[in-house]
């Protein structure tokens, strides 16, 4: 629980953060705890002959090694479909098929992490390998291209166009890599009661998951995620931690811990995959959007089991007058792909805006102008209006900002020694969407109040939000609230992800300080009329009707005169109809300023100007960390992320922070982040959309865009390293 207090500036847990006193998952000890390392295959591609474990049995501390042929019975972890029901595509050691290289094989469960990992180190593994294929380049071609959606207009519009740009374009597999390694505690007290720590982005779904395989009840499992570090769509799944954790768990009948190295949350927590796209955009000579013909590819697993919504982006920010969008997955011997903060449309985005980047170069149009011109008016798919829809604002105010008009329009002008300057800009675009969520409150007689919900927070300020929404909705004083989330044990909510974590739990939080309110008049006045509710303000001590100080009454003597020790309300809150009237979205401007050294291909990112609009802004400070946090992986996609595999092995190459290039603070510049913030009503009672998406998608592209301006070379493959600026400035001078 965290309580607010007056003196601390930043979040409402910060402090614990920063002073160690925040509990993650895989630092909670329980008496008897034993800790399980993952082995992982050591081949791409074949079946597991053998696995001889005497060596590592004879360890001292070793208590058991899990495998394929003693995996202990889970219910329905046999049954493919429930497998699937479950969202749970993986092999927990129930087949000896190996579709990739450090799938999971085993469990060393030992007294100590150090004996479970040296025994780890002494499995004797036998393979039959068969051929691999991990070759997303070659693999590719050999796998034909469907429509996603609906094909909109007339293909003329596009052919027919004044300017016509076509290119193709590629993305590097990114990998996700939050600083907190995904872990898990598992801890059965009795055959069908199960406690799990569990470092996940929403517990409802650790809780729903794990009911499924194991077939208990929900409600017999407890599921604490209190604090997270971070999380960009990699805790939207359960993974092999934490059904391997609960399964030996219960068969060592012992609590147990498994928590990934670095080096395995390159293969077992999921990833951005790799994907190339061919796009083909007209505009006329009026320059209106024409048509787009959109086509993607991206890798996939053996279980082909993700689909990146790569597409979906050119259906909606544009009201292009044909849309043609392609799509297929390539299944390769590598891990299972997921989500990635702007999942799909991050990728989707970086091909639209590079190429209407060049056709404005074609067709000297601005840039800006040419967005202007062409943004949506309404839902493309649906015909529905915006509900809201800032994105021609976030443009003006950013152009403004980096001082658009004044840049050099044409590549190479601004040179200093070795530096180019270039001046870039893209937009970015993500459905605004909201789901059922849950929370509670408990009053005390002296006014103070704990709000709960099981929602989690990955980093962005959740509990902040809740103490700000709290205190609007009620009017009691910031230092009267706390906040409990992260935990089964409180109202359901969903996962927090896909920039909808604040667009539901605003409802919950609203709906349940008005239940407050209800009982309290309830108590004070018998009366739980709307207007009556809706006119009552609380303070420190107490509360009274708007304006009217005789009905004043203090918490004290309400509490007393009812015999009461708390209050407690929980309410559950969830769109209504207003998704049959607007379509809602967030949206994002980026303008970023490059230099680009021509001895030695590095850029540096210079300037970076986000302007987002994402309804109302809560939480400032937060919003904005958001919107950098985004900014810094919009510069990791467009300069340094690149996740190598071995196309002989199937091995990754360089799985950790030395071989894996994330932005290190000398590569982000102070990032300048400003919002619209225009509350949307329709979307909920706070008027918040979602944030965070925005900030990563568009960023990539407005980089590319600024090195373009700066050095006239157009870069489609991503990332842009040092070498690959060189040999570009090389072959513009021949
Ligand atoms: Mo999200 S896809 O959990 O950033």
């Amino acid at each position: 629980m965290f309580r607010f207090q007056k003196q601390r500036k930043g979040r409402i847990e910060g402090v614990a953060k920063v002073t160690g006193k925040a509990k993650y998952s895989a630092e909670y000890d329980l008496p008897n705890l034993a800790h399980g390392v993952l082995v992982g295959s050591t081949i791409a591609s074949g079946k597991l002959l053998s696995l001889d474990t005497e060596e590592a049995k004879q360890v001292p501390g070793v208590i058991d090694v899990l495998s394929y042929w003693n995996k202990p019975e889970v219910a329905n972890l046999d049954d493919e479909n429930k497998r699937k029901e479950a969202f749970a595509h993986h092999t927990f050691f129930h087949h000896n098929t190996i579709g990739y290289n450090g799938q999971p094989i085993a469990l060393v469960v030992a007294e100590t992490l150090e004996d479970a990992t040296y025994a780890s180190t002494l499995l004797k593994v036998e393979y039959a390998e068969n051929a691999l294929n991990v070759n997303f380049r070659s693999e590719s071609n050999t796998f034909p291209l469907e429509n996603t959606g609906k094909i909109r207009g007339d293909e003329s519009s596009l052919n027919n166009s004044k300017y016509i740009v076509e290119r193709e374009f590629r993305i590097a597999m990114e990998v996700h890599n939050p600083m907190e390694m995904h872990a898990t505690i598992a801890y059965w007290k009795n055959e069908s009661t199960l406690k799990l720590f569990d470092k996940s982005q929403g517990v409802n779904n650790v809780q729903d998951t794990i009911a499924n395989l194991f077939d208990i009840p929900e409600e017999n499992i407890h599921v604490n995620s209190e604090f997270v570090g971070g999380g960009f769509g990699s805790g939207l799944k359960i993974w092999f931690n934490t059904v391997v954790a609960a399964m030996a768990a219960k068969h060592l009948q012992r609590p147990v811990k498994v928590v990934l190295t670095r080096p395995q949350m390159f293969t077992m927590v999921g990833y951005r995959p790799e994907s190339w796209q061919n796009i083909k955009i007209g505009l006329s000579e009026n320059h209106k959007l024409m048509g787009i013909n959109h086509q993607a590819k991206h890798s996939q697993s053996q279980s082909k089991s993700f689909g990146e919504g790569i597409t979906g982006i050119s259906r909606k920010v544009y009201a292009f007058e044909f849309v043609k969008t392609e799509r297929v997955r390539v299944p390769l011997h590598l891990s299972v792909p997921t989500w990635m903060r702007g999942p799909g449309d991050s990728t989707g985005t970086f091909a639209i805006e590079s190429a209407l980047d060049e056709l404005c170069y074609k067709a000297d149009i601005d840039p800006v102008k040419l967005r202007l011109n062409n943004i949506a008016p309404q839902d493309m798919e649906s015909g529905k209006p915006w509900s809201t829809h800032y994105l021609n604002e976030c443009l003006e105010r950013g152009a403004k900002q980096i001082d658009w008009d004044n840049r050099s329009t044409q590549p190479k002008q601004l040179k200093d020694g070795d530096w180019y300057t270039g001046y870039g800009m893209a937009v970015g675009f993500w459905n605004s969407s909201r789901k059922g969520s849950g929370a509670s409150i408990e009053m005390n007689a002296n006014g103070e109040i704990i709000v709960s919900t099981a929602m989690t927070d990955i980093g962005t300020g959740t509990g902040e939000a809740m103490v700000n929404m709290s205190h609007e909705f009620l009017g009691i004083p910031k230092e009267k609230i706390s906040i409990k989330l992260g935990n089964s044990l409180h109202p359901k909510a969903p996962r927090q992800g896909g920039s909808w974590g604040l667009a539901s739990l605003s409802g919950a939080v609203d709906a349940v300080c008005t239940a407050l309110k209800k009982e309290l008049a309830m108590y004070a006045w018998q009366a739980s009329d709307k207007k009556t509710i809706e006119s009552i303000v609380l303070n420190d001590n107490g509360f009274q009707l708007h304006s009217k100080p005789d009905t004043s009454i203090t918490y004290s003597d309400l509490f007393k005169e009812h015999n009461l020790d708390n209050i407690y309300v929980e309410e559950y809150s969830r769109p209504g109809d207003e998704g049959k009237t607007y379509a809602f979205c967030s949206s994002a401007a980026h303008f970023y300023k490059v230099k680009v050294n021509a001895l030695t291909g590095k850029v540096k990112m210079d300037r970076m100007v986000i302007v987002a609009d994402g309804g109302k802004i809560v939480n400032p400070q937060a919003a904005a960390n958001q919107i950098i946090g985004a900014g810094v992986g919009g510069i990791g996609m467009a300069l340094t992320e690149k996740q190598d595999v071995d196309l002989n092995t199937g091995r990754l190459v360089g799985n950790d922070f030395a071989g894996y290039h994330v932005p290190v603070n000398a590569d982000v510049p102070l990032i300048e982040v400003s919002f619209i913030d225009k509350p949307d009503y329709n979307r909920n009672p706070i008027g918040a959309k979602g944030l965070g998406e925005v900030g990563l998608i568009g960023s990539a592209p407005a980089i590319t865009n600024a090195i373009y301006n700066a050095i006239g070379v157009r870069f489609t493959d991503l990332p842009v390293t040092p070498d690959k600026i060189l040999a570009g400035l090389k072959n513009s001078m021949s």
